[in-house]
């Protein structure tokens, strides 16, 4: 009896929700692009806005390159280390934080097409991680999901070889439940893959002088300088007001007037981003999250949701010492370019032809379906929440299938939600129908669903063993918005 009263006391209180929410956001239901700036949880609210910071703007962090060992056979080794630390984030008291490697963040861990690696990875936190290399093509024993915690004070080597062309990948802890904390507190790092092709093409390549990483991350601060994730936390993302950028606050760089291109990185928990630079002047995306567009694609803004990554370039060759350029997402700076010094070098076009993938926007039957909704602690796949024990779908290596995924609208309109797949890049064959951006006709592991879109993806798993698939909205995926797929 009592429960059936509750039962009866949420309907009324959701339908008020709903009816309160016509009445303030009468669009919302009908809106797509820009939600992610305006998501709505349960109860109505707007998430925390993102605004410009007062600190004082901090020469970008350039995060290390790591030193690998190459052995006899040709096999280079790395050690990567999760462990605390304590970051000089903002003016005053240091912020207690995790890192590779570091008290922060990661370094870049280099790889090369067809090279034989050893990680030995380590956790000297409290509390058990995971190692995940996010948009890797590598075995399921490999892969650093949830089946593959190690505890505190424990180590575990991975061998693989590289079986994939030059892309600008990330690592990341996957422990199940814990990912959204871990990463919120600074587990984070770069993984740059090179090969013969991406050495030739005439594209900036000097590491922090027109080559650089932007990990794009919103935190909040309590007023001790720190992070406190219980506090931040949302069931529909955990959002800060302030942006960090490779771990500083406003920060800038000084550049030449030449070409320069930034890889960026999505690494916020659950905030997606609407890039643009402050003169409103075109830029170039080269990449999508797994290598090479087969040409540049000018674009004036470029969207990033959580995971995803695309390099760019942005061409400073008709500006002027003393010039300064903002690379911005809505009215907040990301990363400042300054030029400081007259380039010597001569201008050469970017290159025409930069890959040859092939692509198709053809409906046709999708070989599997699947269906994303909800919000806050309801959300689901096909209606259910992740079992560790549950395989929720099948596949055999090597073979192609079309996979539709859609993202239920509902009374309150929805969200987007950050679809990813481990173990592979796929291509997105069409938008609801329609041919994709020209920015999404490249190799990709991490995509936007729009509320009320379905989106058809080629797929085909290079390796067996058991990989996950989930909204990368941490929170979400901590929640339980994952499945599991068995390929043999
Ligand atoms: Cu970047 Cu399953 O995650
Ligand atoms: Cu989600």
């Amino acid at each position: 009896m009592k429960k059936q009263v509750n039962v009866i006391r949420l309907g009324i209180v959701l339908l008020l929700f709903a009816a309160i929410s016509f009445i303030f956001f009468p669009n919302q239901a009908g809106q797509i692009s820009g939600m992610g700036m305006m998501n709505m949880n349960m109860s109505g609210e707007v998430t925390t806005e993102l605004v410009p910071s007062n600190e004082p703007s901090n020469k970008l962090n350039l995060p290390s390159i790591l030193e690998g060992v190459t052995n006899p056979d040709g096999e280079i080794s790395y050690t990567i280390t999760a462990q605390q630390g304590n970051t000089q984030l903002k003016e005053g008291a240091a912020t207690q934080s995790y890192g590779y490697n570091g008290s922060i963040l990661g370094p870049i861990i280099r790889l090369r097409t067809g090279q034989q690696v050893s990680i030995q990875t380590e956790n000297e936190l409290d509390t058990a991680t995971s190692f995940h290399w996010h948009g890797l093509e590598v075995p399921s024993n490999v892969d650093g999901g949830p089946h593959s915690p190690i505890a505190p004070n424990q180590s575990v080597n991975l061998e693989f070889t590289v079986n994939q062309e030059a892309a600008t990948l990330w690592f990341h802890p996957h422990p199940h439940g814990e990912t959204a904390e871990q990463v919120y507190y600074g587990l984070a790092g770069l993984i740059y893959i090179e090969d013969d092709h991406s050495d030739s093409l005439a594209i900036p390549k000097e590491y922090g002088i027109n080559d650089f990483p932007v990990i794009i991350q919103d935190r909040l601060f309590d007023e001790n300088n720190q992070l406190n994730y219980s506090t931040a936390y949302s069931s529909d993302g955990t959002y800060g007001d302030t942006l960090v950028i490779n771990g500083t606050i406003n920060p800038y760089v000084d550049v030449k007037n030449e070409k320069i291109r930034l890889r960026l990185l999505n690494g916020s928990n659950a905030r997606n981003y609407q890039f643009h630079l402050s003169d409103d002047t075109s830029f170039y995306q080269i990449t999508s999250d797994g290598g090479f567009l087969n040409e540049p694609i000018p674009m004036e803004s470029l969207q990033l949701v959580p995971g995803e990554r695309a390099e760019i370039i942005v061409d400073l060759s008709s500006y002027t010492m003393g010039d300064s350029i903002q690379l911005m997402t809505g009215n907040v700076p990301v990363l400042t370019l300054n030029v400081t010094e007259e380039t010597t070098k001569e201008d050469v076009p970017l290159p025409t032809t930069m890959n040859t993938i092939t692509h198709t926007a053809d409906e046709v039957s999708p070989d599997k379906k699947m269906t994303f909704s909800g919000m806050g602690n309801m959300v689901t796949i096909d209606g259910k929440q992740f079992d560790m024990d549950r395989i929720d779908l099948q596949a055999k290596v090597g073979e192609t299938e079309v996979w539709e995924i859609e993202n239920t609208r509902h009374m309150m309109g929805g969200m987007i939600h950050p679809f990813h797949l481990h173990g592979l890049q796929f291509k997105v064959l069409n938008r609801n129908g329609a041919i994709p951006p020209e920015n999404e006709r490249g190799w990709k592991d991490t995509i936007a669903l729009y509320p009320g879109e379905s989106v058809q993806i080629e797929v085909e798993f290079p390796e067996k063993g058991i990989f996950m698939y989930h909204c990368h909205l941490l929170e979400h995926e901590d929640t339980g918005m994952m499945g599991q797929i068995l390929v043999e």
